[in-house]
């Protein structure tokens, strides 16, 4: 099948190389054009695991393209899918902007009966918006809501192993239905996984998993931070809870909040469209506010706890600026935040990241400095802060750190050094809620 997909960022130029690489002939188009350019000198513009050899194979096979050209695009297109951003407006609103500019793309270059899909996370109500953008065109648009669950860092899998695929589509509307059928089978053969709904449901569908995951977190710091005043330690009490099968054990870890493209501005957006129905939605508002707390809790413990209040001329070392490990992504990640406070205190910030570095250094410029080389961070560092869980932090040579730093403070914002016994070897060691090491 002809497929365009429109917004070749993490979700539109993963799920285009997926679906090429299942048959179809894919157009990533962008109105990004430098972006278009990268990939089409074979170059990957994002770190995604794999994402390079998906590309390149399915370019080589001529099943994928890259064009900035999103006209052109469309009207070759059975199915136009819509993966572009849809960020948070200063109310929290989401901002639609590139949505409706898409569906009158679509509305202008259509030359035949085709399947408008709507990957893009947006809220209720936006497939009957962009059905009335689309009503005039001179062909039957028909608009079908899929919005994407992939995770950075594991997206291909995600993606060709899905533990379900949502579709919202109208009932009767075999002709939407049946492209997506066809669309998704090779990724269903083993398991039936889609799920049939009306389209409004299949939008708040996404808006749901993703505040119930961010609200499990926040409740988590929540308990993390009553643990460091009653005494207990957040590890005990997640294996305690976590072995409930009705709650099972992901998504309870203690950390310095959750970050990334999606889990902020999804929590806020639901409780915005909360809003405009008349409904003050208590959890989502709350989850949102312990999170932006708990995003300052690495600055918090430093100057308060370990430095008298006082970060003037400390040097601190970060490990970790990507929201989480595997992705260079470093939207809304805790880092950011923690790096801006340090700055403000008068603090001298050195930093690394497996992926991260280039969105780092054009979010922050010369103001930090950035290392290739992790342990060049911990050069006499004052205290030295765990903010992403790459593996390659995971079991340090503390030896090592210890005789690089002037300092002894390890900070662990990811609970991951805690059984090391770091105190019997000269260090200081803190985490979030944890009794420690
Ligand atoms: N990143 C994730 O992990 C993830 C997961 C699931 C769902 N989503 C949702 O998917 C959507 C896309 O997210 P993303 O992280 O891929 O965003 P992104 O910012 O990485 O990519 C969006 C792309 O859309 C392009 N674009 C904007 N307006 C355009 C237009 N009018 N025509 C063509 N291209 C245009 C941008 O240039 C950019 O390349 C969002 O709604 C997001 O919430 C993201």
């Amino acid at each position: 099948m002809k497929v365009c997909m429109v917004g070749t960022g993490y979700v539109g130029l993963v799920s285009g190389a997926c679906f090429a690489e299942t048959g179809n002939h894919v157009v990533c188009a962008d109105i990004d054009e430098s972006k278009i350019a990268v990939l089409n000198r074979g170059e990957i513009p994002i770190f995604e695991p794999n994402l390079d050899t998906l590309v390149e194979r399915n370019v080589q096979a001529k099943r994928l393209s890259f064009s900035s050209d999103v006209g052109d695009a469309i009207a070759r297109a059975t199915a136009v899918f819509v993966a572009v951003g849809t960020p948070p407006r200063s109310d929290g609103a989401a901002d639609l902007s590139a949505v409706d500019k898409v569906a009158e793309t679509v509305a202008k270059h259509v030359k035949h009966e085709s399947v408008l899909v709507l990957k893009s996370t947006v809220p209720v109500g936006t497939n009957a918006r962009v059905r009335r953008i689309v009503a005039d065109a001179p062909h039957r648009i028909h608009v079908v809501s899929n919005p994407e669950f992939l995770k950075e860092g594991a997206a291909i899998n995600d993606f060709m192993r899905p533990d379900r695929i949502v579709i919202g589509c109208d009932a009767d509307d075999e002709f939407a239905r049946d492209v997506m059928r066809r669309l998704y089978h090779p990724v269903t053969l083993a398991k039936e996984r889609i799920i049939w709904m009306d389209p409004a449901s299949a939008e708040l569908t996404k808006y749901v998993a993703n505040t119930m995951l961010a609200m499990r977190i926040s409740f988590m710091n929540e308990v993390a931070s009553l643990c460091e005043k009653v005494g207990a330690d957040i590890h005990q009490v997640r294996a305690g809870v976590g072995s409930d099968q009705r709650i099972g054990p992901k998504f309870l870890y203690a950390g310095p909040g959750y970050g990334g493209s999606c889990f902020p501005k999804d929590v806020k957006a639901l409780t915005h469209t909360g809003t405009e129905h008349g409904l003050v939605l208590e959890l989502p508002t709350a989850t949102d506010r312990v999170n932006r707390r708990q995003q300052g809790v690495l600055a918090r413990k430093l100057k308060q706890i370990h430095f008298d209040g006082d970060l003037r001329g400390k040097r601190i070392g970060i490990w970790g600026i990507a929201f989480k490990p595997g992705t260079d992504d470093i939207r809304d990640g805790p880092a950011l935040p923690l790096i801006e406070a340090l700055l403000s205190e008068g603090a001298e910030v050195r930093a690394h990241d497996p992926a991260a570095m280039e969105n780092a250094r054009l979010e922050f410029g010369d103001r930090i400095s950035l290392f290739e080389d992790a342990y060049d961070v911990a050069e006499g560092a004052d205290a030295l802060v765990l903010v992403t869980e790459w593996r390659e932090y995971q079991n340090p040579d503390f030896a090592k750190l210890k005789s690089l730093m002037r300092g002894s403070l390890l900070l662990d914002g990811r609970n991951i050094w805690s059984g090391y016994g770091l105190r019997e070897q000269g260090l200081v060691y803190d985490g979030i809620g944890v009794r420690g090491s």
